[in-house]
Formats: structure tokens, sequence, C-alpha cells
């Protein structure tokens, strides 16, 4: 049987699994509702989220809010939580020891949610869970179905914040999702 989500955090405790833990403020463990049909993985906590111990609570994470407005959707709505839990110093990009340690957790936050819906934000979270290599150009915006879960990669939204040609691309694949998340009620319907 699926664990609860207090059951996992309980489980993670005051993580000292790598060495993370020697540069972070807070374990970030996710936030949202435990019910979710839709849920966002994004990369690592940046240094607001580190403070303030919510996934996206920093300039990424205000345009994450407007971005789920376009597929209709609240931030109560959904439940958020990045590939790791504790942030890398100067927001490196997660190690490969360090995606290993920690993702069980997200597993387990997965598997105890059960979404409809995942939505994977960039390349860390996109190729963790679809297990490939390819890059987010070629991943983004196309509907994978894994398991019991329909998988939309799409851009983070900070390299959307950089690089504002990919503003248009991001705000494609919200509308794309208010499409998927209807699309997956009807077929509840039958
Ligand atoms: N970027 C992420 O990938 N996750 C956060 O929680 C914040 C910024």
């Amino acid at each position: 049987m699926a664990k609860t989500l207090e059951e996992i955090r309980a489980e993670l405790g005051d993580c000292t699994r790598c060495e993370l833990c020697e540069t972070r403020t807070t374990v970030v463990f996710g936030v949202g509702n435990p019910q979710a049909e839709v849920m966002f993985i994004g990369e690592a906590p940046g240094r607001q989220e580190d403070l303030g111990a919510e996934p996206f609570i920093g300039a990424a994470g205000k345009y994450l809010n407007e971005l789920l407005a376009l597929a209709g959707l609240e931030r109560k709505d959904v439940y958020i939580a990045n590939v790791l839990k504790c942030r890398p110093p100067g927001n490196a990009d997660p190690l490969p020891h360090q995606i290993e340690t920690c993702t069980p957790f997200l597993r387990e936050q997965v598997r105890s949610i059960k979404p409809l819906i995942l939505v994977t934000l960039g390349r860390f979270a996109s190729q963790f869970i679809l297990k490939t290599d390819s890059g987010i150009t070629h991943l983004r915006g196309q509907v994978h179905i894994t398991g019991r879960y329909s998988v939309l990669p799409i851009y983070h939204p900070a390299a959307a914040l950089y690089d504002q040609a990919k503003k248009p691309l991001l705000e494609h694949d919200f509308k794309l999702l208010k499409l998927l998340i209807e699309k997956r009620h009807e077929e509840m319907e039958k």
C-alpha cells in the first residue's frame, strides 16, 4: 500500500543522506493537494525555497502561478515537488548521485498522490521521469504515457524568464495541459 505524505516526510526526516545537507537551510519536501490530479516536478529548491521551505516561491514560482491559470488551475489544486529536496549551492545542476539518493522519496510521493498527469519542468525532471537522455527541447510539449500516468514535459519556468523566446512555447504547453486534463476527465466518465 502507498504511504501517506506524512509518513514519507517523517521517513525523510532531517536528511543527511548526501552532502547537500551541509549547505541547505531546509529540506523542501513538497506542497499542495495530496489528492491532486496534476503533479508538477521541478529541479531543486532555489534560494527562496531553501529559506521558505516551499517549492516554487521565488520568481519562477510567481510565473508558474500565472501559467497555472492558463490550464484552469490554481496552486491549491496541484501538488508541487522537486527532483532534489535540498538546494545545490549556487543552484548547480543536480549530480547523478544526488538524484539517485533523493528520488526514492519523490517516487513515494508520486505513488501516494497518484496523479492523473505528471508535468515535468525542465531537463532534469523530464529525463528522470521519462528515463531518457533526450533534451528538453526535443521532449517538450509531447504527452508520454508511462504506466498509469500521462507525462507532459515542458520548459522550466525559470528558463523562460532568462530566454523570453521560450515564453510562448511554455504558455502553449499550459493550454495543452488544459486539454489533456479535459481528455483524462472524459476518459474517466466513459
Ligand atoms: N526551481 C525549481 O526547479 N524548483 C523550485 O522549487 C524553485 C525553482
